[in-house]
């Protein structure tokens, strides 16, 4: 007999059934357990424990296992079922006391999540086995216990034949990831309770179904238990009589009152009476197998839960023995809304909703896997505040606190079975040894589920090729939740108009925005298309999140997508020399690994985000300002929600010349409607005189009052209007001074502001999309990051100085030109030209490098802010005067990179310590970057940790620059972000200043 983890058509051993109850901890087994990491499940224990946390993974807890990453490949060689001799497994022990009142009750133990298979043992009797990491096994363990003190052993072994089906990609652990405890009921008990609120049509009223299963009953359930549900606020209150035995037809209406007769559920023996009486009786009846009960009612007045407005109701269900007395007792949640497809639309509450989603790992930069409920709710808390309405479960089921919180702050969840059989993604689909898992990982989880108002589609799973288990668990779910639709890209990925049995989404994952569009207006899309993944987000990236938006909210057919993903899994690591970082692949000696493709989320590993999230927020704004009118001082507001008014906001609007304030005021937002526009006034406006300055309208909306996920005053979404024609050209500095600019030998400017002279720069140090969309090697291959400036040729013309040089790059000649004009009080305008051969077609950037002199670092600028923004991630950037330091405009991606861009500077000032220092004013908005480390120190480096800061400022003035795109898992950025061969001519100055 193969062992238990070797096994892949056992599912489980002594396993209850998976139900949707949620049972307190009556005996909580957290805490310190002893511990010992044998080198394989069969290793006999040598007695030495050490203690160890539960839940915990142990590959976080000093242990000699270690986090290993990677992403498509197995992290071991062979074929599955097999894994490796040497296979980590925990075994964990403790005790317990049993409660004295639990002597007569059903006891049942309760693993949250163990990784990958986990073998029960007590009291030295092996009670059973549970397989799936990311829900919970359940065991009934009456049969062993003792009274008083209980040993309890749990043997977790990490690798197993269900590792083949779990290849998600992120850090491979091992332990017990969520709570263990014990929790006890009444012999006869409720099993499961399966509760169906849907929104009726009129939005008002609404439809309950519960369908109760008591569990316990070991031969016919004595007729008088009765089961009652009370919907909180509502009066309604139901109640029936479980089935007492298993018939093919069953009736909540008591047999003995004679309302029905027991032989008729039998169905009709012949013809005439009996058929007919049949005919009527047979809506009512279901079938039923012993202590089964559906309850069902007319809801004549609800209030609807969506994302925006999440209104639960408490339903409280109530099994009753026989003479009245409680036996159970369970609370669930219960939100009314209704998800339905029509055409290729999906609505909700009968609204076509934009699915603005995040896929979420579970994650947690100390334990690994380990996540609590107040780090589940700041991640929700975060998505909400940055205008997310939806999350993927990716790529498991969460722990079940994980739906509470949603269904309580207003989500839209995919839950997604813990299916990945990435490495054997076209076999073990159709492998039949398998199928039994596919098929329980699928209905447990809806069985766990279902009763989450916020989950409105089921994922089969990722990246498991698609197979005959799919159509099995498909099958299965359609029977047991008709619902909810499917969601499974596997089986679009090959033909977006196929796959329809297992996928009522065409899902696919970072496709081309031409595609989707193409697609949706090709007459073959017949079903809402949602991206399953789009947009990833590692290292400096997002590029064109703005034009997918611009297509989904333009395009009949395009309903949204989730981006990949939320957070960086960097696990926090401390090197020999007490130094933290953020380890990736590879870090910790692991072997297989793929490196930082586990960093490509939008918030750092503790959830701070990084720039792109802000381009995000911009774009998922609830409310826009869509029209100014300056001489009414009225600007039109649009209500971008698809249920809530937009009382629930408020505004400032501030006007701005040069990025100056000017004035500002309140903006008294009406109840804007769901989906409309209105004109609203900008309180306090009066037109102020034109200055002929650059000016620029405000907006910025928060929260009026206090929002279960944001305190009043969050600032949730902003948008900006110019109320200029056009922009004003630069000013020009100051008059030209007497004498020419200073060379030295080279013709090289010399100035005292400059550790290093204005040179061309045409390279970036390598963005995780330009290294793995193979961009930097070409770069390389090009010669692009060393260009060779060849002699100058010096001409002066009064005080201004050309100097010409050919710049070899490869096998490339570039014409550079630069035109020096000295400007009084000690500065010097540059105006520049490159001519870029045609046969370079693609460089991360057109510019100027230059370097100033060391102590600069507080730094003021004009241009788009606050926050990174490049070419094709801007959107969500306010024009305006921003500051900052030269250390704080650095983005630290954990991979060095380009980064600490701003785009569409006017300028940029510099200063010490003394205020002294240099402003850099660009003839018109260029993108602009300076920090202290230059492209090659960057490019040089693959942890942040190995950066040393320069004292000089490194100062990036582009002319032109790549967009950043998403290539390191999906498009290039869009042709016109690209940076061709051409002439190219941008201007700028440099000032000292005080
Ligand atoms: C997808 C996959 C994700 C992740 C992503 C790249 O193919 O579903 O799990 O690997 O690519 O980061």
């Amino acid at each position: 007999m193969p062992a238990p983890w070797l096994d892949p058509e056992l599912v489980a051993r002594g396993r209850e059934p998976m139900h949707a109850l949620v049972h307190d901890a009556g005996v909580s087994l957290d805490g310190t357990w002893r511990f010992e990491l044998l080198p394989n499940p069969d290793a006999a224990p040598s007695g030495r424990w050490r203690d160890i946390d539960v839940p915990g993974c142990w590959t976080r807890q000093g242990t000699t296992d270690v986090p290993q990453y990677t992403n498509v490949r197995m992290p071991f060689a062979g074929e599955p079922p097999h894994v490796p001799e040497h296979n980590p497994t925990g075994l964990y022990e403790r005790d317990f006391e049993l409660p004295a009142d639990w002597s007569d009750k059903r006891v049942v133990l309760h693993v949250g999540a163990a990784e990958s298979v986990v073998v029960v043992t007590l009291n030295g009797q092996r009670i059973g086995i549970g397989k799936d990491s990311h829900l919970a096994s359940e065991f009934d363990i009456g049969a062993q216990l003792r009274p008083g003190r209980n040993t309890l052993q749990l043997l977790v072994v990490k690798w197993s034949d269900a590792t083949f089906i779990e290849d998600q990609d992120q850090w491979w652990h091992g332990g017990l990831t969520r709570s263990v405890y014990l929790y006890a009921t009444e012999p006869i008990y409720l099993a499961d309770v399966a509760v169906d609120a849907v929104l009726a049509e009129d939005r008002q009223s609404g439809r309950l179904e519960i369908a109760v299963q008591v569990g316990g009953v070991r031969h016919d359930l004595d007729p008088g238990w009765t089961v009652e549900a009370r919907l909180e606020g509502s009066g309604i209150t139901l109640s029936g009589t479980p089935a007492s035995f298993e018939l093919p037809y069953w009736s909540s209406e008591p047999i003995e009152r004679g309302v029905i007769r027991r032989h008729e559920l039998y169905g009709p023996s012949g013809m005439g009476e009996d058929q007919r009486r049949w005919d009527a009786l047979r809506p009512h009846l279901q079938p039923a197998r012993s202590g089964s009960l559906r309850l069902s009612t007319h809801v004549p007045r609800v209030e609807a839960w969506s994302a925006e407005a999440p209104r639960l109701y408490q339903l409280e269900v109530s099994l009753r023995r026989p003479d009245g007395s409680l036996a159970d007792r369970t609370q669930i949640r219960v939100g009314f809304r209704s998800v339905e497809i029509r055409g290729t639309d999906l609505l909700i509450n009968g609204e076509r909703v934009f699915i603005r989603g995040v896929n979420r790992h579970e994650f947690d930069q100390l334990t690994g896997r380990v996540v609590s409920r107040e780090d589940m709710r700041a991640d929700l808390v975060a998505m909400k505040r940055h205008g997310f309405n939806a999350v993927r479960t990716a790529h498991y089921p969460n722990d079940p606190a994980f739906l509470d919180l949603t269904d309580e702050l207003g989500m839209y969840v995919v839950a997604e079975a813990d299916i990945e059989s990435h490495a054997f993604q076209a076999s073990l689909c159709d492998d039949p040894r398998y199928l039994a898992q596919w098929v329980a990982r699928v209905s447990r989880m809806v069985l766990r589920d279902r009763n989450h108002a916020s989950i409105y589609a089921w994922s089969l799973g990722n990246e498991s090729g698609y197979g005959a288990s799919h159509e099995a668990a498909a099958a299965w779910l359609r029977w047991h939740d008709p619902t909810r639709p499917l969601h499974y890209e596997g089986a679009i990925r090959f033909d977006w108009a196929g796959g329809a049995r297992v996928s009522d989404f065409v899902c696919p994952m970072y496709p081309e925005i031409s595609a989707i569009v193409e697609f949706a207006q090709s007459g073959r899309q017949d079903r809402p298309l949602i991206m399953c993944e789009y947009s990833h987000a590692m290292g400096n990236g997002n590029g064109t999140l703005a034009e997918y938006w611009d297509a989904i909210e333009s395009t009949p057919g395009l309903q949204g997508g989730f981006i990949w993903e939320w957070k960086d899994h960097g696990l926090l690591q401390t090197l020999p020399d007490g130094r933290l970082r953020w380890a990736y692949g590879g870090d910790f000696g692991d072997e297989p690994h793929d490196g930082a493709f586990v960093t490509d989320g939008l918030a750092w590993p503790d959830r701070t985000p990084k720039p792109a999230m802000r381009e995000a927020q911009h774009l998922n704004a609830a409310a826009r300002v869509t029209d100014v009118d300056a001489d009414r001082g009225v600007i039109v507001i649009a209500n971008r929600l698809h249920f809530r008014d937009l009382g629930w906001l408020a505004a400032r609007w501030e006007l701005a010349d040069d990025g100056v304030p000017v004035t500002a005021g309140e903006v008294e937002i009406p109840p804007i409607g769901p989906g409309q526009s209105a004109e609203v006034p900008l309180a306090g406006w009066h037109d102020p005189h034109d200055t002929g300055q650059e000016r620029w309208l405000t907006v910025r909306f928060v929260t009026r009052a206090d929002e279960p996920w944001a305190p009043a005053g969050t600032e949730l979404c902003w948008d900006q209007v110019p109320l200029c024609e056009t922009l004003p050209a630069a000013a020009v500095e100051a008059a030209p001074a007497a004498a020419a600019v200073e060379l030295d030998a080279d013709g090289w400017l010399v100035h005292p502001a400059l550790a290093a002279p204005p040179a061309l720069s045409l390279w970036r140090a390598a963005t995780d999309n330009d290294r793995l969309a193979g961009l930097a090697d070409l770069w390389a291959a090009q010669g692009l990051a060393a260009p060779q400036p060849g002699s100058a040729q010096v001409s002066r013309d009064g005080v201004v100085t050309s100097v010409r040089r050919e710049v070899r790059v490869g096998a490339s000649i570039i014409q550079h030109r630069q035109v020096l004009t000295p400007l009084a009080g000690g500065g010097v305008h540059v105006a520049e030209e490159a001519v870029i051969p045609a046969e370079l077609q693609d460089l991360p950037r057109v510019g100027t490098v230059l370097e100033l002199r060391a102590g600069l670092e507080d730094v003021e600028w004009f241009g788009l802010g606050p926050h990174e923004c490049y070419p094709d991630r801007l959107r969500g950037g306010l024009v305006g005067r921003w500051s900052s330091t030269v250390t704080d405009l650095f983005v630290p991606y954990i991979w060095p990179q380009e980064a600490g861009g701003r785009a569409a500077v006017r300028w940029l000032e510099l200063r010490g310590d003394r205020g002294a220092g240099v402003r850099l004013a660009m003839g018109a908005p260029l993108q602009v970057s300076a920090t202290h480390f230059r492209a090659a120190d960057l490019e040089a480096a693959t942890h942040q940790d190995e950066l040393t800061p320069r004292a000089e400022t490194i100062v990036h003035i582009d002319a032109a620059h790549r967009g950043v795109g998403t290539a390191s898992c999906g498009p290039d950025t869009l042709e016109q972000y690209l940076v061709r061969g051409g002439t190219y001519r941008w201007a700028w100055s440099l000032q000292p200043l005080g």
